[in-house]
């Protein structure tokens, strides 16, 4: 198995089934520089994707790949049990970065551990269990994550955390209450109350929502919706948690936070995927109260571990100092602008919807109906055409446009072309 060409049969072989690629034929990646990926025979892809929405500062960053081989060559790990320079000075970071009362930081591997710990968090500080949620929404793949987790697609097991309540999502382009924004008087927050009041004890622990579902389909909730269920969740004494992990760190454009654009301090955050540019990390970050009600002992054999703090101050800085904030949002007008022209030119863009670098486009039939045939014939000729994009939404029909946020003016717009004749292509 030496060969690229190889590897597919392997991963077949040896890999647990269940994990899954894109495309009929799987696409194998051989290196990564800046915007582009490469396969096998040096064919390059404009990555529309990001990794997940994790490369943010480009493929094989320079700056990001010397910090972490210098750490690796000085101290690569030691466990939580020892002080190190990188957490430290990465929990720092944070504090000043942070919205609100939130500064300080729990180190772990990944969102799911970075949600597990905030929900725990959540229950030791109120002494509560209930957790409310969003339908639609993605969590992680821990049994509590999943229980977390609104798409049954992502709900596998069968066995799940009693006590989770799911709210009916923002979903303004397929609105539960067959309302339309602004006229709706904001139904499906108001909901959230009648909900405690009738499938919990009326005491909960906190509300947990993603700013922008991510996995859902990038369903972006109206200017009011947050402050509305904030107002209300803090009437039932829960906390606010807010899950960063897709809309951290720029990619919502001119915020660090998704939740920031809403107006809302949460009292927890978690954030992992773009906050390392890839390297492996989950952080839930907190105010001085709640992470001081945590009970008992914990560790994370990996968390903080001194590479990914390397990386993941790395890539901060280079937001900063290339001011990617701003790029995310510039970049992401244009990226919108061209979006929405194709809605007028394609019966199949039912809806484009998102903030910044994080675009997405619901693919619809003629009825309106989702259309994940579609979403699969415009897979083909993206791939055809060399631009990577993702798919995500309970229906599986919405295009995922996240590029890192490094991207200029004219990757958006050759993706954009790319993107036009995959749908006019796939009969959009
Ligand atoms: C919003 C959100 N939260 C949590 C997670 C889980 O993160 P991880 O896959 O790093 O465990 C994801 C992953 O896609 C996510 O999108």
């Amino acid at each position: 198995m030496k060969e690229p060409r190889d590897w597919v049969q392997g991963q077949r072989s040896y890999l647990y089934p269940a994990v899954s690629t894109y495309y009929e034929e799987p696409l194998t990646l051989v290196r990564g520089e800046g915007m582009y990926l490469y396969d096998e025979a040096q064919q390059p892809y404009l990555d529309f994707f990001a990794g997940i929405l994790t490369v943010n500062v480009g493929h094989g960053n320079p700056e990001v790949a010397s910090r972490m081989c210098d750490q690796i060559r000085t101290l690569g790990h030691t466990s939580t049990l020892y002080v190190t320079g990188p957490q430290v000075k990465l929990a720092e970071k944070l504090a000043g970065l942070a919205p609100g009362r939130v500064r300080r930081s729990f180190f772990t591997n990944s969102g799911t551990e970075a949600n597990e710990t905030a929900v725990l968090s959540a229950q030791m500080h109120t002494g509560r269990q209930e957790i409310v949620a969003l339908r639609h929404c993605y969590s992680g793949r821990s049994m509590l994550a999943m229980s977390v987790t609104a798409q049954n697609a992502w709900r596998v097991g069968g066995t799940h955390i009693a006590g989770i309540k799911h709210a009916h999502s923002p979903y303004c382009y397929r609105c539960a209450f067959g309302r339309s924004y602004p006229g709706c008087d904001l139904e499906c927050a108001r909901d959230v109350e009648e909900l405690i009041q009738t499938t919990t004890s009326g005491a909960i622990a906190a509300f947990i929502a993603e700013p922008i579902l991510g996995v859902g389909g990038f369903i972006t909730p109206p200017p009011e919706y947050f402050q509305e269920v904030e107002r209300i969740i803090r009437e039932y004494g829960g906390l606010f948690i807010a899950d960063e992990v897709q809309t951290g760190f720029a990619r919502t454009g001119d915020r660090w936070f998704g939740i920031e654009h809403w107006g809302v301090e949460p009292d927890l955050i978690t954030c992992a995927k773009g906050m390392a540019n890839g390297a492996p990390i989950g952080a839930t970050l907190a105010t001085d109260e709640v992470a001081e009600s945590w009970q008992g002992k914990t560790i994370s054999t990996f968390g903080g571990n001194p590479v990914s703090s390397a990386a993941s101050l790395a890539t901060i800085e280079h937001i900063e100092e290339q001011n990617l904030l701003h790029n995310a949002r510039k970049m992401g007008d244009r990226l919108r602008d061209g979006l929405e022209q194709l809605k007028e030119k394609y019966r199949a863009v039912g809806d484009v919807r998102g903030m910044g670098l994080m675009q997405g486009v619901e693919v619809v039939d003629e009825d309106g109906a989702p259309d994940s045939d579609c979403v699969d014939r415009i897979f083909e000729k993206t791939r055809q055409q060399g631009l990577l994009i993702g798919r995500g939404g309970l229906y599986n029909n919405v295009l995922r446009i996240t590029p890192p946020l490094i991207a200029g003016a004219d990757h958006i717009d050759e993706g954009l072309e790319l993107l036009e004749r995959a749908i006019s292509a796939a009969g959009g």
